[in-house]
């Protein structure tokens, strides 16, 4: 199959939240209506095209137009690197188009921005539990995991 590689725009949002709807991973899609989610992708997405702080890229069927995956990617100026890291934060295929090389270009798309951007490293979570953990995906394209790095988070609740 064809597909490009291309920045997100706002109108790929109903696209965006297919995908998402059609991987069913995720726990706030559960709450939602698909209507609600495609709402919540778009605010979230204009949020990331309101500046260069943020990349989208989506990976398009060249014959229909359809979109097939994204990467996300957020670039922080940590005071303490001697360069800007990119933190890759979702990176998902649609489940009928996986194994076909896409995952890997759009991976390959932010490594690219990267390098333009003068950035020191790129990072990620990946669940070790995941295909593509097992799989090996992000090894296989040269990243490397940090075995002393414990990956912390803090759920904000308010309190009563
Ligand atoms: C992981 C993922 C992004 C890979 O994208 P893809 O387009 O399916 O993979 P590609 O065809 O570009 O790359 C091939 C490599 O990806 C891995 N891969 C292929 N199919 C896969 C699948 N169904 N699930 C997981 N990994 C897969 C393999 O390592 C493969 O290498 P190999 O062909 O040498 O075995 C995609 O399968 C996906 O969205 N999975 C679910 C979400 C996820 O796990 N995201 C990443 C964690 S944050």
């Amino acid at each position: 199959m064809e597909f490009d590689i291309r920045p997100a725009h706002l109108e790929d949002a109903a696209g965006l939240a297919e995908i998402l709807i059609q991987i069913g991973w995720f726990s706030a899609l559960k709450d939602e209506t698909p209507e609600q989610t495609r709402q919540r992708v778009a605010r979230h997405l204009q949020m990331c095209l309101q500046d260069d702080s943020h990349t989208l890229y989506v990976a398009a069927e060249v014959r229909t137009g359809r979109l097939l995956g994204y990467v996300a990617v957020h670039w922080l100026p940590y005071l303490i690197l001697s360069a800007p890291e990119g933190y890759v934060s979702e990176l998902f295929v649609h489940p009928q188009t996986r194994g076909a090389g896409v995952g890997l270009r759009l991976l390959e798309s932010v490594q690219e921005e990267a390098l333009r951007r003068g950035c020191c490293r790129l990072s990620l979570l990946n669940f070790r539990n995941r295909e593509s953990y097992q799989r090996g995906f992000y090894a296989k394209a040269g990243w490397e995991e940090r075995p002393n790095a414990a990956n912390f988070v803090y759920l904000v609740t308010e309190k009563t």
